[in-house]
């Protein structure tokens, strides 16, 4: 079934010059591009979209990175798209994402407090709706 998803380029993803590459790897996959922008987060934003995240160690962490630089935000639409883009960015940790995949292939560890792992994709079609509506309201 067709489907909606969001995708973030982070702010690494971003501020390496690879937001043209994570865009050509949705296009190439045949998924279509809804709605896209460039975006300065608030702290709010990141703490209602991380929400699930709150109290782990990394959450703090997380919220400074995701707040260091301008993110992309893409609403990108197609058939299993939530699982399909799951799959074409690797699983979350870069030294373990598989050749092939967005982590695998660009993404790197850096040895720091949070996961710097280029982008982001919502986790299944609950989280997609709640997702779309926070960043593009
Ligand atoms: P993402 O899956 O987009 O959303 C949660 C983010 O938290 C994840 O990407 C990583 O950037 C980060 N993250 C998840 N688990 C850990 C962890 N164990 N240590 C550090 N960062 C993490």
């Amino acid at each position: 079934a067709v489907q909606e998803t969001l995708v973030l380029v982070k702010p690494d993803g971003v501020a390496r010059s690879l937001t043209g590459e994570v865009l050509r790897r949705i296009e190439a996959k045949g998924y279509s591009l809804v709605d896209i922008k460039l975006v300065e987060a608030e702290r709010e934003l990141l703490a209602e979209h991380y929400a699930e995240h709150e109290g782990k160690p990394f959450f703090e962490p997380l919220v400074e990175f995701m707040l260091s630089g301008p993110i992309v935000a893409i609403r990108v639409a197609g058939d299993r798209v939530i699982e399909g883009f799951r799959a074409l960015a690797g699983t979350t940790d870069p030294t373990t994402a598989l050749p092939g995949t967005i982590r695998g292939d660009l993404g790197r560890d850096w040895g720091l407090k949070v996961q710097q792992n280029l982008v982001h994709g919502s986790d299944s079609p609950e989280s997609a709706a709640r997702e779309l509506a926070l960043w593009f309201k």
